[in-house]
């Protein structure tokens, strides 16, 4: 699903944005362009320009800045994208091949650069400094989120504040300052551009915890890449990280985790997906993720009393009721 159709007040504005992804590589035609393009096709939910430009409602002027933020944040977290899937050995994204897949590896890490490149070429035609160290703060710790998820894959006795850091790092931050910039490109309030990555922060916590339970619990067809891809990584997600706290399933977890290890064997991934859905972690991590967006809801009704705040509490809500 695309968060656009939420919103039919901000399709026009989103169509500029799509329009200027489109543009982004240029007229020529070679294999890079072809690679970058690839996903950007594929589809996508455009979350981070839609929070960009929710944001920018809050401001008090139209600008040209917004969009000259909304695109570089999508070609950001794309670029991550085709970087993450080399690393996760993905092959699938959005439902199409990944870059990796179709070409291979390498081609996915210049595509990666190349995408961001252009991100910076866009978002420097901004003229405020401050908008440009929050956004270069939000890539750096995002390297240090996917760095540490890869320093932990297959680390059972992980304490459960690395899962919380990793995941604040690697997507939660990209969100909360999209939200942000997307505010500050229209002059808004410093206030209430504060709230605004206050907000998406929780928003982007509760979207990371969901996209690790629709990874165990969804289907390719459902979520457009593999499920159970995490497992096989070993990369050990909320759901995980609870169930190997309880007695009665932690030998039964290790033995599995560890044939996973060795083997990467599908039915070894079943088997502890199975043994994971019956613990009531799941259940337990959906809760949390509600209370963040419940958090997030009280903070969105401290901004200023206008439209566009339930437009942010439909958003907030579809992080948590999404299936894809
Ligand atoms: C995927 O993000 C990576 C995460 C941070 C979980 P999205 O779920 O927003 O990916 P697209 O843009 O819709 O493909
Ligand atoms: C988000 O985490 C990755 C990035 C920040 C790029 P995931 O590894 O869970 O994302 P998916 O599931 O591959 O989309
Ligand atoms: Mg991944
Ligand atoms: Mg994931």
């Amino acid at each position: 699903m695309n968060v656009i159709s939420l919103f039919m007040r901000y399709q026009s504005d989103m169509k500029a944005v799509e329009q200027a992804l489109l543009d982004v590589f240029g007229q020529e035609k070679t294999t890079l362009k072809e690679s970058a393009t690839h996903l950007l096709k594929a589809g996508g939910k455009r979350l981070r320009p839609m929070l960009a430009l929710l944001g920018a409602r809050f401001g008090n002027r139209q600008s040209s800045d917004v969009l000259n933020i909304a695109v570089p944040l999508e070609l950001i977290h794309m670029a991550t994208l085709v970087h993450d899937d080399v690393i996760d050995e993905a092959r699938t994204r959005r439902g199409q091949l990944t870059v990796m897949a179709k070409w291979d590896a390498r081609t996915a890490m210049y595509t990666g650069d190349f995408i961001f490149a252009h991100a910076l070429r866009i978002a420097c035609t901004i003229r405020n400094p401050q908008l440009h160290q929050i956004l270069s703060l939000s890539i750096v710790h995002m390297c240090r989120g996917e760095f540490a998820q890869m320093r932990r894959f297959f680390d059972l006795n992980q304490p459960l504040i690395e899962y919380w850091r990793r995941i604040k790092r690697k997507t939660a931050l990209l969100i909360a300052v999209s939200c942000q910039l997307g505010s500050m490109a229209a002059g808004a309030d410093e206030v209430v551009s504060s709230l605004l990555y206050q907000i998406g922060y929780d928003i982007g916590m509760a979207f990371q915890i969901m996209d690790d339970l629709l990874d165990l619990t969804g289907t390719e067809k459902q979520i457009g890449k593999p499920p159970g891809n995490d497992l096989k990584q070993g990369n050990l997600t909320l759901p995980v990280l609870l169930a190997l706290r309880m007695p009665n399933l932690r030998e039964s977890l290790i033995s599995g985790i560890a044939v996973i290890k060795e083997t990467q064997s599908p039915s070894a991934i079943k088997q502890v997906i199975e043994i994971i859905k019956t613990s009531g972690t799941i259940e337990t991590s959906r809760e949390i993720a509600e209370r963040v967006i419940a958090r997030a809801l009280s903070r969105i009704a401290q901004l200023p009393a206008q439209k566009e705040r339930d437009d942010l509490i439909h958003l907030a809500n579809f992080v948590i009721n999404r299936s894809n």
